[in-house]
């Protein structure tokens, strides 16, 4: 399995993303801050990864303070928790990861549990929720594969793999579940500029796995939608509102449209992590705006005009309505997403 992030003796060790697929070299990371700059330039990027990464910035930045009093712990903490929550504002993931570690601290804290003991219970649970990512990501698979065409073509839009998350990713480990059980899949990869996890990520890691993979340009889904030529969509999530809104890459709603019209099914994969409870639609869910030189250059090369106006937003909002189900590691969710994911959410409380 692809390292994608690993907690180290020495620090957490990050694939660096921004180098693939020309180079495979790793960025350790041996403090919080460190960590923060490795989520904000996206060395890890994909919601569930950048959510354990988040736990384990948490648990290196307490388990490294030097305080010796649990109230200097507890104010570094939040500060910790405030560098680390300024990364990257759209994937809920990585406040579901802070708040996991911060909570942890906030109970043993509060029983006045000594500073050495409080260290080790972070780092034992930012290290369990990497194995628990990547058991949720087979889970994804086991729920999804049948949802899958028997054989077929099936188009995917950014990275939701093995690298956006501890191993075996979210859509594209429904897609490895679908394989193994026998599916013959080939996948369409939409390139996804401007960052290009499409053609770079996507493309690297299936191609790793002998998986068919044909990259396409993202203004290309459209002709061969209406060709026939795919039979399934598949995509991650950054943040899904209560309704069943779904933040993802730039680009999914558009995709969602036409798999709308062309009556191709639309599936999300996302972990119950990146499920947002208390944001009730879409329009409320903050969309990051990157850089404009990520729109302007090209492997450094300067594309556009000096001084055009640039937009560059890293997200859209697909709404509820194009979403045909939403593959998640406690089961599939269906319209009307409301009561489907309340029930959902209870019925797990009640186990
Ligand atoms: O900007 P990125 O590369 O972090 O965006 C990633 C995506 O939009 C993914 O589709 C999403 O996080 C799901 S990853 C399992």
């Amino acid at each position: 399995m692809i390292p994608t992030l690993e907690w180290l003796p020495t620090g957490v060790n990050f694939l660096d993303q921004t180098k693939l697929p020309l180079e495979e070299t790793y960025v350790l990371a041996t403090d919080y801050k460190q960590v923060a700059t490795v989520i904000r330039d996206m060395i890890v990027r994909g919601a569930p990864a950048i959510g354990v990464s988040a736990a384990m910035g948490m648990a290196i930045g307490i388990d490294r303070s030097i305080a010796t009093t649990l109230p200097a712990l507890t104010e570094e903490v939040a500060l910790i928790a405030k560098t680390l929550a300024e990364t990257r504002p759209t994937a809920v993931n990585l406040f579901w990861g802070i708040d996991e570690i911060r909570n942890l601290y906030i109970q043993l804290a509060a029983k006045d549990t000594a500073i050495s003991e409080i260290k080790s219970a972070v780092v034992a649970k930012a290290r369990r929720m990497y194995d628990e990512d990547i058991a949720a990501c087979k889970q994804m698979g086991a729920h999804g594969a049948s949802l899958l065409p028997k054989e077929g073509t099936v188009l995917t839009h950014c990275n939701a793999g093995a690298l956006a998350t501890c191993g075996y990713g979210s859509a594209l480990g429904v897609i490895r579940a679908a394989i193994e059980r026998g599916h013959k899949i080939d996948v369409f990869a939409d390139e996804t500029r401007p960052f290009l996890q499409g053609a770079r990520l996507t493309a690297w890691e299936l191609m790793k796995d002998n998986i068919p993979t044909t990259v396409l340009c993202d203004n290309m889904a459209a002709s061969l939608m209406r060709q026939g030529r795919i039979q399934a969509v598949i995509v991650g999530a950054d943040r899904i509102a209560a309704n069943g809104d779904v933040a993802n890459k730039i680009g999914t709603y558009g995709v969602a449209i036409l798999a709308k019209e062309h009556n191709i099914p639309f599936y999300v994969a996302a972990p119950w992590s990146t499920l947002d409870l208390a944001t009730a639609h879409g329009d409320s869910i903050p969309i990051e705006q990157r850089d404009a030189r990520e729109v302007t250059h090209s492997n450094g090369k300067q594309m556009t005009p000096n001084g055009v106006a640039i937009e560059n937003p890293a997200f859209d909002v697909t709404p509820a309505k194009y979403v045909t189900a939403i593959i998640t590691e406690r089961g599939v969710l269906t319209a009307p997403y409301n009561n489907s994911i309340r029930a959902m959410s209870k019925q797990t409380e009640s186990e």
